[in-house]
């Protein structure tokens, strides 16, 4: 560095980004205690609100006390514990609604499991960036498969009967009826479980090439008490059993595909006449510019970690990422022979995109 290249530093950004930095070391390490305590039950021994020492929530949760008790001020640190002093901690009915209500649409943990488990495929990543070879999404820890069901069946849960399926064309109406359905890339199932509660006269296949998901999802259906209707089975985007579908949904997954433009070209040939492709994906405008905001910087973090390297990882390996926006993905749609594309729906964290024959 010269000596006006070094006189060029503006102190106080530099005195930002450290302060950025500082921020963020404390969010990633924060990030793996918040699961730990999921997995040992401590936030959910604290959910009643009642303040406890760390002694005693470790005798709760029968572990180690001098873990729990670092555990308990570091969480306080982070905002996800209250102090209450005398060596008491507890959750506010806010803490416990975002760390231990798995039904409410800010229940977070979802989030931390699937950003802790990618970090887990750091080396492989950086291979990867070498290689071209990409990471399966088989291939990551199992959290990213179970948070990721966590993180979004929430959102389905939200908006799906209420207003995604209702912004497709003449799509509702059909689900009320009785329809058949296709789920592709369905992993843990949430959503065609979702779907298949809404509308009972309906029958649901979820598809999805990972096995393990395939499983958890066959459980969810069972245990939610639709398996009658909502069956799943192994299955490629490109190569899916069926046909005369009268819905083809793909929940946040289009782009992790290796050839989505070959998923997509297969669904239209399932589709019953007048059927409809339904393609919910990450929220993104066109442009890099459009996304350097907080969503974008959790989306091409992601979209770096899981969803390029996932789409390398398959034949053609397209790697759409998951900031494509709505301009390319109506470009893959037409390429796959779909004539008719529109937004049909967005959140702030969803663009709902229909695509028909
Ligand atoms: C981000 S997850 C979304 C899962 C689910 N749709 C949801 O919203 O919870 C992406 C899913 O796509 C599946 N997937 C990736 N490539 C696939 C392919 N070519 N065919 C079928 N499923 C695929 C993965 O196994 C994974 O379950």
């Amino acid at each position: 560095m010269t000596i006006d290249q070094a006189k060029a530093i503006d102190e106080d950004r530099v005195n930002q980004l450290v302060e950025q930095a500082l921020g963020d070391f404390g969010s990633i390490m924060l990030g793996a205690l918040v699961v730990v305590g999921d997995r040992l039950g401590l936030f959910r021994a604290l959910a009643d609100g009642e303040a406890r020492t760390p002694a005693e929530l470790a005798t709760q949760a029968g572990v180690i006390e001098r873990n729990v008790r670092e555990w308990l001020a570091a969480l306080a640190a982070g905002g996800y514990v209250t102090y209450e002093g005398d060596d008491r901690y507890s959750l506010s009915a806010e803490q416990a609604e975002v760390l231990t209500n798995e039904t409410s649409p800010a229940f977070v943990m979802g989030g931390f499991q699937v950003t802790t488990a990618a970090a887990k495929s750091d080396e492989a990543i950086t291979e990867a960036f070498r290689t071209g070879a990409g990471v399966g999404w088989h291939q990551h820890h199992h959290d990213l498969f179970h948070g990721t069901e966590r993180f979004f069946r929430p959102g389905y849960a939200a908006n799906l009967a209420q207003s995604w399926i209702p912004s497709l064309e003449g799509v509702e109406q059909k689900l009320l009826d009785g329809a058949e359905v296709a789920d592709v890339g369905c992993g843990f199932g949430s959503s065609t479980v979702i779907m298949a509660q809404a509308y009972p006269e309906s029958s649901f296949v979820g598809f999805d090439y990972h096995e393990e998901s395939i499983e958890a999802a066959r459980k969810a259906a069972v245990e939610a008490g639709v398996a009658d209707r909502a069956r799943f089975e192994v299955a490629k985007a490109k190569s899916f059993p069926g046909s005369g579908y009268d819905l083809i949904c793909f929940f946040d997954c289009l782009h992790d595909m290796g050839d989505p433009v070959g998923g997509l070209r297969h669904t239209r040939n399932a589709l019953a006449e007048g059927g409809t492709a339904m393609l919910v994906e990450p929220f993104a405008g066109n442009s890099v510019e459009e996304n350097l905001n907080p969503v974008g910087r959790i989306f091409y973090a992601a979209s770096t970690l899981i969803c390029t390297p996932a789409s390398q990882s398959q034949e053609v390996g397209l790697a759409l990422g998951a900031q494509a926006g709505e301009a390319r993905l109506r470009a893959v749609a037409e390429e796959a022979g779909f004539t008719s594309f529109r937004r049909a729906a967005e959140t702030p964290f969803n663009l709902v995109l229909e695509a028909r024959a």
